[in-house]
């Protein structure tokens, strides 16, 4: 993203990135942040006013699949960590809506983690494997849709560039810690795992944080399309 561009964000829950979007194209420029739960936008609008850009960066409530934004008007259509939450007939919808309101020329891109890719080093791997796949397969409507962007951005008109983005955390404090926690307890929740075998898994691996020994990394596949004529 440049100086003096517009962009739209498709989804963007708190507005973390909107004011990094905002500080990026400046006064010239112009953000919009799209959301559809009413308290996120909210909380939003408060993070623009505070960060000082709310003249030229502001927040609509709606879904991605319906936007209201005219036909090629916008230079950068992009959404983070939200299509992984959506079904397919929305996400095809939605990457339809992000070419349909970016320039000729303009840029759609999309960042999403592939769930798959979540690595934990643990002595247990056929636990630590069914946590990664508890994860994967029910905790998003797909947990593959990093892995699926190239093909979707193709299927939706683009020419896809993907990078990959490798999340590597070692503390205890860090965010994969903290998501080994959660799904953890999760997957007993669900009955994926028994409770027993969660208490163990959750003990060995904290363990081995305190003694500066946490090791897990997860991808994030970064898809970047130009609209064509
Ligand atoms: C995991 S959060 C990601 C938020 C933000 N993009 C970020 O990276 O921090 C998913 C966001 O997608 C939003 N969302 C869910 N369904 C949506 C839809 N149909 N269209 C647009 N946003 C949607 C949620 O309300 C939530 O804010």
């Amino acid at each position: 993203v440049e100086s003096g561009e517009s962009v739209v964000e498709v989804g963007c829950g708190t507005g973390a990135m909107l004011i990094e979007l905002a500080q990026t194209v400046g006064k010239k420029g112009r953000v919009l942040g799209v959301e559809p739960q009413p308290g996120l936008a909210i909380d939003a609008r408060r993070r623009i006013a505070s960060a000082g850009v709310g003249s030229f960066c502001s927040v609509i409530e709606e879904h991605g699949q319906a936007l209201s934004f005219d036909d090629e008007s916008v230079d950068v259509a992009l959404t983070q960590t939200v299509l992984t939450h959506l079904p397919i007939d929305d996400v095809h919808a939605t990457l339809a809506e992000m070419v349909r309101i970016t320039k000729l020329g303009g840029r759609v891109t999309a960042v999403e983690q592939d769930c798959d890719t979540w690595t934990i080093d643990h002595p247990d791997r056929s636990l630590t494997r069914a946590i990664v796949a508890f994860n994967n397969d029910e905790r998003s409507a797909d947990g593959w849709r990093g892995r699926q962007l190239p093909r979707l951005f193709t299927e939706a008109g683009l020419d896809a560039r993907a990078t990959i983005h490798t999340q590597v955390d070692t503390s205890r404090g860090s965010y994969l810690f903290a998501l080994c926690e959660r799904i953890v307890e999760a997957s007993a929740d669900a009955g994926a795992i028994k409770n027993q075998e969660a208490a163990s898994w959750l003990r060995t691996l904290t363990e081995q944080a305190e003694r500066g020994c946490f090791f897990s990394t997860i991808n994030y596949v970064i898809c970047v399309g130009t609209r064509g004529t």
